[in-house]
């Protein structure tokens, strides 16, 4: 169902089982090998949906998106509208991109097929098959996509790699990629960027991506949300109260070093809280 090989020797694991490993609650990441796709390391525990706290109503926002374009293949096939969704995550590190992406896929019982775009080997025809033949049941996660190219309004003598692109891999050879073949499968593509200005309007105007979406630093809702995640036990003024300090202390925090400052603290709610000020910016 999933591959046209059978068995992968690096991973010693087959299809068949790779797909019962999917039903049985793990989220299976493939890469790109040459022609084709291959299950990369050993297939990951899902990440529950909840466990990663964006601003209220965010991950509904896309989460239904994606669930009513999963659900509604005949509204695009009676309209001529080739089937596929994309989708940008955009904002600064470490504040849940990567791993909203991948709890969504678990929360599907979706595979992820991970791409590089700055992969040196990656030419436009191979992407172009490479889309074509992505498993089923999979999202298509292009991360750091400015990384591969720099936008097209930019004067070349500002940026010299501005026409080039990377490797053997042009710009209009990934707008046709991402346009290509319609098929009845549903397509759903994930780009992530820390830096949306620097992408060409062309690669993130509606048809190829759908919905844009700001993941940004922790807001006084998240703080509450993660510190009550982290500390079970304590009481909802806590967690207000460790907000309302985080932000007063510090500008800018994404969820990475809130997650990370909760670590140094894992039996001590009142330390997180009285050393907030020690979180590194
Ligand atoms: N919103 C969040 N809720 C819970 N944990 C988070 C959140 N954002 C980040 N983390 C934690 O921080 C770490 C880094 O997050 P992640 O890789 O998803 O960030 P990112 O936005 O993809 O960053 P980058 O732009 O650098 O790729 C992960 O361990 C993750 O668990
Ligand atoms: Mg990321």
């Amino acid at each position: 169902m999933f591959q046209q090989w059978d068995f992968k020797p690096e991973l010693n694991i087959c299809a068949r089982e790779l797909a019962l490993k999917q039903e049985e609650g793990r989220t299976v990441m493939y890469t790109a090998m040459g022609a084709e796709w291959r299950p990369f390391g050993f297939p990951r525990r899902r990440r529950p949906l909840s466990s990663v706290v964006l601003e209220n109503g965010v991950a509904e926002r896309i989460v239904d998106d994606v669930k009513e374009f999963i659900s509604n293949p005949k509204w695009y096939i009676d309209r001529g509208i080739p089937y596929r969704r994309g989708y940008l995550l955009y904002g600064p590190p470490g504040c849940g991109k990567s791993s909203f992406i991948t709890a969504l896929a678990g929360e599907l019982g979706y595979s992820i097929c991970l791409m590089s775009l700055s992969d040196r080997s990656l030419s436009d025809d191979r992407l172009n098959h490479l889309l074509s033949v992505a498993p089923q049941q999979s999202i298509i996660l292009l991360e750091d996509v400015d990384a591969a190219f720099v936008s097209r309004d930019l004067l070349p003598t500002d940026n010299p790699m501005a026409y080039q692109g990377m490797g053997r891999l042009t710009f209009s050879g990934l707008l046709n990629a991402l346009d290509g073949v319609a098929s009845s499968e549903a397509r759903i593509v994930f780009m992530t960027t820390n830096f949306i200005d620097r992408l060409d309007p062309a690669l993130i105007r509606p048809g190829r991506v759908d919905l844009k979406q700001h993941v940004g630093h922790c807001t006084h809702y998240q703080l509450t949300q993660m510190f009550q995640r982290f500390y079970p036990m304590e009481c909802a003024a806590s967690g207000e109260r460790f907000a309302k300090c985080a932000l007063a202390l510090h500008s800018e925090l994404s969820a990475a070093q809130v997650q990370g400052h909760f670590m140094l603290y894992k039996m001590d709610p009142v330390g997180s809280i009285d050393n907030v000020g020690k979180m590194k910016e």
